[in-house]
């Protein structure tokens, strides 16, 4: 028995010295400590002993138990300090990170925020409207009778008696001068809203409106300010010319056309080989209108334009259809 103790300390020795990980030790554990471990295999071998090896082997399976007990114990705080530093898997630093897809702004954004920059500067004031307008606001206020072709329903969404989506960002014209006194200068980013849908129209599009009242405004301010506009937008080689035109809401009226960006001129589909292309509709004030607006005809007057926001994107970077602005394609917007 003594020799089988002798051996039992060596092997333990070994034993201990090749545990690597917390599971090794609580196999460990239960080969030495557990109820038919090694240690209780020599106690119960106590019976066959002489009674003078007894107290020897009894002292020696003792010590040896504790021994282990505690070899035992510091290894297991061992790896539990370890474990709390070690992380659950391992990084490697030097990896190349994985960088977040950074977004834009929607060119349409873009475009607006460029056009209400230029006006800004000129001291207009940005002023907004509701999408829902009432009938009032978006037609009769501005001269635009209840038999007038416009307010036919194959072009205006009504959403109920008296409501319509509006049309155009013209209403809100109405709106500041409701507000204001002159002299007034605005100018009016907005969504609008036509029974209308083929590859050059959608029924969603996007107006700037300007608006500017005081007292002694020709046509020549007109002028000069939207080809002020014109040059700061599309770049000084871009020509433009007046079209006369009618709106109920000014009086006289003209279109604004520009040279078509893609062919210069000479003639292509996009410009319909005219080499021009419509970019807005303007003119000055109609008195009628100031009449609703209840400012003095006689003592002020103002020019009003209106200008498509999506066609001047388009433009800008020789797209063709209007759709590519709606449709959220990552693929066409991640280009601007
Ligand atoms: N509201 C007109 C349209 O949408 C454009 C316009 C605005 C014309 C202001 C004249 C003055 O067609």
């Amino acid at each position: 028995m003594i020799e089988r103790l002798k051996e039992l300390e060596e092997q333990s020795e070994a034993d201990l010295s090749q545990i690597v990980d917390a599971g090794a030790l609580e196999a460990l554990r239960i080969k030495w400590l557990g109820r038919k471990g090694l240690i209780a295999e020599i106690m119960q071998g106590m019976k066959d002993a002489s009674p003078e090896d007894r107290p020897k082997i009894g002292q020696g399976a003792n010590k040896l138990k504790n021994t282990i007990n505690e070899a035992i114990e510091a290894k297991k705080a061992e790896f539990d300090s370890q474990s709390a530093l070690k992380p659950e898997r391992t990084i490697d630093f030097s990896l190349p990170g994985r960088r977040p897809n950074k977004g834009h702004l929607h060119l349409i954004t873009q475009v607006t925020n460029e056009c209400v920059q230029i006006f800004s500067d000129l001291g207009y004031q940005v002023a907004e409207g509701p999408d829902i307008e009432t009938e009032y606001y978006n037609f009769d206020s501005l001269n635009t009778p209840a038999d007038h072709p416009a307010r036919d329903s194959h072009d205006t969404f009504y959403v109920k008696p008296g409501y319509v989506l509006r049309t155009h960002t013209s209403p809100v014209q109405m709106r500041t001068m409701e507000l204001h006194q002159p002299p007034v200068a605005v100018i009016v980013p907005g969504r609008v809203y036509r029974v209308d849908f083929d590859a050059s129209h959608s029924p969603m599009f996007n107006q700037i409106e300007g608006l500017l009242v005081d007292q002694n405004i020709t046509f020549g301010d007109l002028k000069g300010t939207v080809e002020h506009f014109i040059d700061a937008f599309f770049g000084k080689n871009v020509k433009s010319r007046f079209r006369p035109h009618f709106f109920p809401f000014t009086e006289p009226s003209a279109e604004v056309d520009i040279s078509c960006s893609v062919c210069e001129g000479s003639g292509c589909r996009l410009c319909k080989q005219s080499g021009w292309i419509e970019i807005m509709g303007c003119g000055m004030v109609d008195p009628e209108v100031f009449k609703f607006a209840n400012y003095d005809y006689d003592k002020y007057s103002g020019f009003a334009f209106g200008m498509g926001i999506d066609r001047m994107a388009l433009l800008r970077h020789s797209v063709n259809t209007i759709h590519h602005l709606f449709e959220n394609d990552l693929r066409f917007l991640e280009q601007f």
